[in-house]
């Protein structure tokens, strides 16, 4: 079963695919043992993320280990078409395009929430809030979620007393969040960036909102392109450590009148708002590059405006009732994905190393509690060697003297 936007996308796809594949050797690693182990065997799987070749990458691991995969997307932009295509071609049931309305969307996630899946993999807790709310069944073993988004809501559904079956929180491990978060989206956000407007990134004045792992990877590499970057942020220890960086860090309400291109990374709402817009230079930009489209005050600006034009494809004009115009990237959704292909197939083999690998765990270890856990460090470690393994780089071992030497409290010097 599939409903894609064009089936005959396939063979392109494919090749895509095979594309992502040959930059993501820890996650072929795993799905060379697990296609001979079958460790899902018969596990139905309903997952919702984002429909790229990356993520075609763990959806063939998934289905080689032994699993029936369902597929939607996350997010109404990020669909690539032909990965859809090829993946349904390869009996993978997926039920994702670009450009969903969101009855679409929200369809499409109810779909695969319906199959009365064993195991729930979500990014951005959607599909975890969905089967909670309406299609819960005792079948379901457990869940994973990849983002800390969903991971916020998930500690909030346990905290309440709701969850109803134990999951992983692959957003926490630390092959996951150190990497796909900072280098991931520091370097995919500002692709969106680039493949939407073609500026210039030296000498610009960036803001980005948010000091999290996403936001300090954007600061770092926008600032490597040559923009002076400003931070804003309501956390004084991630404030201090952006200034410590050498940073900028005001109020928004300040930053809002320098900056030429802001950045929201920070998984709250209207981070950005119609007042702040309205003080902002004629041409700014405006990009969110967090899970959902709340960061910007969108609404606001479409009701405010005077005008909207397209520009060019995920760019849009709004004449402001002052005479300005700001430029709002792919509707406020996360740019990355939205204007570009999300982050590159190197990192997401991190992230999908932990998903596989945490899969599998949840199903050898049946007696988890209705909770959230994090990421095994021996998966995490796992997933680290492997990685460098692939990439041909060895480190060192600690001596004998040294174990011995790292457990003692006695001496000190
Ligand atoms: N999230 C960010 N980038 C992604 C990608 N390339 N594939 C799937 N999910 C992502």
């Amino acid at each position: 079963m599939y409903k894609v936007k064009d089936i005959s996308l396939a063979e392109q796809g494919s090749r895509q695919i095979e594309w992502a594949e040959l930059h993501m050797q820890t996650l072929m690693k795993i799905r060379e043992r697990m296609s001979k182990e079958k460790p899902l065997l018969g596990i139905k799987i309903s997952a919702v993320l984002h429909v790229t070749k990356e993520t075609a990458v763990l959806m063939r691991t998934l289905h080689n280990a032994g699993a029936e995969v369902y597929l939607a997307g996350s997010n109404p932009l990020s669909t690539q078409d032909d990965v859809a295509a090829a993946l349904a071609q390869d009996g993978i049931n997926v039920f994702a395009w670009k450009g969903e309305n969101e009855k679409e969307y929200y369809d499409a996630i109810e779909t695969v929430a319906k199959i009365s899946p064993n195991l729930v993999m979500d990014d951005g807790g959607d599909l975890h809030a969905l089967i909670h709310d309406k299609f819960y069944s005792p079948n379901i073993i457990g869940g994973t979620e990849e983002t800390t988004t969903g991971v916020v809501r998930l500690k909030a559904m346990e905290e309440s007393g709701v969850l109803k079956y134990p999951v992983i929180a692959v957003n926490n491990a630390f092959t996951k969040y150190l990497f796909d978060n900072r280098f991931g989206t520091g370097q995919s956000a500002i692709d969106g960036i680039l493949r939407a407007t073609n500026i210039m990134i030296a000498g610009k004045v960036v803001v980005v909102s948010g000091y999290g792992w996403v936001g300090r990877g954007i600061a770092s590499r926008m600032r490597g392109m040559g923009a002076r970057v400003i931070v804003t942020e309501v956390s004084p220890v991630r404030a201090l450590e952006a200034v410590m960086e050498g940073f900028e860090v005001m109020p928004i309400r300040e930053a809002s009148k320098i900056g030429d291109i802001f950045v929201t990374t920070t998984g709250n709402i209207n981070v950005i708002s119609v007042d702040d817009i309205m003080q902002m230079k004629d041409g700014a930009i405006l990009a969110n590059a967090g899970h959902f489209n709340v960061e910007i005050d969108v609404e606001g600006l479409k009701r405010a405006s005077k005008n909207v034009r397209n520009i060019r494809p995920f760019t849009d004009e709004y004449l402001l009732p002052n005479g300005k115009r700001v430029y709002l990237l792919a509707d406020g959704r996360l740019v990355n994905l939205a204007a570009a292909e999300g982050h590159p197939s190197e990192v997401m083999d991190l992230s999908f190393a932990n998903q596989a690998l945490s899969a599998e765990y949840i199903v050898r270890n049946r007696n988890l509690k209705k909770a959230v856990y994090n990421v095994p460090d021996e998966i995490d470690n796992q997933v680290a060697e492997l990685k460098l393994s692939v990439m041909g780089i060895k480190i060192d071992q600690m001596t004998q003297q040294q174990k011995e030497y790292s457990k003692q409290w006695k001496y000190g010097t």
